[in-house]
């Protein structure tokens, strides 16, 4: 404290000369200053150019381009892949004119996000040229000014506003409470998911192979005594909708397929609030869904039986407008895709401003539940398959072949890094995968294939 106080004092009065001392009731001093006076304005000149400058060039900027670059790369790869299966197919029906339309449509959305990042590019240009120019007369103006500073001024200034800086810290640390807020820490003891292996159960549900749509899984936060229980959902009307939600005691109940205890959402299906589409989980005791034909999230408390619901974000895309799929085929319906991990509940969607690419959404657990923190994602929605978080990495997984289904991509919410190119395999046993999720309790991957139940096991490095 004393050394802040005195070198305020010496950087303030150091170019003044103390001329006379007159002594009475009030001792009065004369200054004359013997040099030129520092061009103070100068030097606060220069400080704000290089605040802004800094403002400009903030590193959003610079990311966005590499998100923008990823995503134009990763839609000509696609494009390359669908051009060389429409060739192959060449059968002049009606496959071949569905597949042509969709390269349309990609090549369209390849157009504006090659004009968007065109725009980009262009502003930072004109960005780094006028900071180059800045950059260039606030170098030769500092030397103009340190030439003037011989009474050190600058350097003076510099060191007060380092001690007044070592004050600020020395205050925060004394007033700061023992625990900061730590932001979102990630549990993930479990390290980097680089494997799934299994099948380790597969089985048809007691339904058969009627219902090809549906899910299945155990909830990671059960209530107490619910532990083992196993939930299915499976989509009893024309695949799209169902009306009830079935739970068994054990997995070995479920696979063979007695005990079940069905529970109500609805009396009619389908009808308002009841599930659509297949991509739902168990959290906390209660289920979340696509509300019936409506771009909103539902949760249904079991034991309560009632639902409350949260809207998504404008124009998001429901009733199949941007589900998932391949070249191939489109699950139909899947437009939100419901996810769990260690940190709670999570949302996967699109809208058209996001060009049909994948968003990422928060669940806040709270009563109603609401939208927390938001990412958009540069894949293409309709070309992923399926979604599932783990530690707050979202992975898509794409078709390969009708042994393999592939998790190719992952986006990690905390750091924003996306990759296209992890290729975990995952060994299937029927040919689509209608939904997937991954439990942080017992670290499995759920998945409901062509109406049978197949569980994997996750690998971590
Ligand atoms: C990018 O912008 C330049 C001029 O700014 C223009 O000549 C060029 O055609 C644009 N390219 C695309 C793909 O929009
Ligand atoms: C992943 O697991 C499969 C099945 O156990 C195994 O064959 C494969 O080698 C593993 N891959 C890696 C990269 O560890
Ligand atoms: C479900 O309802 C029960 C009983 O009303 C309540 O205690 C519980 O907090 C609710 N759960 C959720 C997730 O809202
Ligand atoms: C996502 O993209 C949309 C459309 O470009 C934009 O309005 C929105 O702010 C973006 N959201 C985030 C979280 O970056």
């Amino acid at each position: 404290m004393k050394s802040f106080l005195l070198s305020v004092w010496t950087a303030s009065f150091i170019f003044v000369h103390i001329s006379q001392c007159v002594s009475g009731k009030d001792c009065v001093c004369e200054l004359k200053n013997l040099q030129p006076p520092f061009p103070m304005e100068k030097l606060e000149s220069f400080l704000t150019s290089a605040y802004l400058c800094t403002k400009t060039i903030s590193s959003t900027e610079f990311m966005e381009v590499d998100t923008l670059m990823l995503g134009v790369q990763q839609r000509l790869e696609q494009l390359e892949e669908r051009v060389s299966v429409l060739e192959k197919e060449d059968d002049g029906g009606l496959y071949g004119a569905v597949s042509l339309r969709i390269i349309e449509l990609e090549l369209d959305e390849i157009l504006e996000l090659m004009s968007k990042l065109n725009r980009t590019i262009d502003s930072h240009r004109q960005i780094s040229q006028s900071t180059a120019t800045k950059l260039h007369s606030m170098t030769k103006g500092m030397r103009e000014l340190e030439a003037l500073d011989i009474s050190n001024v600058v350097s003076k200034e510099r060191e007060n506003q380092r001690v007044k800086r070592d004050l600020a810290k020395c205050e925060h640390k004394l007033q700061a409470t023992p625990q900061p807020p730590t932001p979102q820490t990630r549990h993930c003891p479990q390290g980097q998911l680089v494997n799934v292996t299994g099948p380790r159960t597969y089985a048809l549900t007691k339904y058969g192979t009627s219902y090809p749509y549906g899910a299945w899984g155990k909830d990671p936060k059960p209530a107490p005594g619910k532990e083992d229980m196993y939930w299915l959902v499976a989509l009893t009307s024309s695949s799209v909708y169902a009306n009830y939600v079935r739970h068994y005691s054990s997995l070995s109940t479920m696979l063979v397929g007695v005990g079940a205890v069905d529970t109500i959402i609805a009396s009619s299906n389908p009808t308002t609030n009841t599930i659509e589409g297949p991509n739902v989980v168990m959290y906390g005791g209660a289920l979340y869904y696509n509300c019936y034909y409506s771009p909103s999230v539902c949760r249904f408390n079991i034991s309560a039986r009632s639902v409350t619901n949260t809207q998504l974000p404008k124009n998001t895309g429901y009733y199949n407008k941007f589900p998932f799929g391949h070249l191939g085929a489109e699950y139909s319906y899947t437009d939100l895709d419901l996810a769990t991990d260690e940190s709670g509940v999570w949302v996967v969607y699109s809208t058209p401003e996001n060009f049909g690419n994948m968003i990422l959404s928060e669940l806040i657990e709270g009563s109603p539940p609401s939208l927390g923190r938001t990412w958009n994602t540069s894949v293409y929605k309709r070309t992923v398959t399926n979604t599932f978080m783990v530690c707050g990495v979202l992975y898509a997984t794409r078709f390969l072949d009708k042994q393999t289904e592939e998790i190719f991509y992952s986006f990690d919410t905390e750091t924003g890094e996306e990759r296209f190119n992890l290729k975990i395999r995952i060994q299937k046993m029927q040919t689509n995968i209608q939904s997937l999720n991954y439990n942080p309790r017992d670290r499995m991957l759920y998945a409901y294939s062509d109406a049978y139940i197949v569980s994997y096991s996750t690998v971590f490095k």
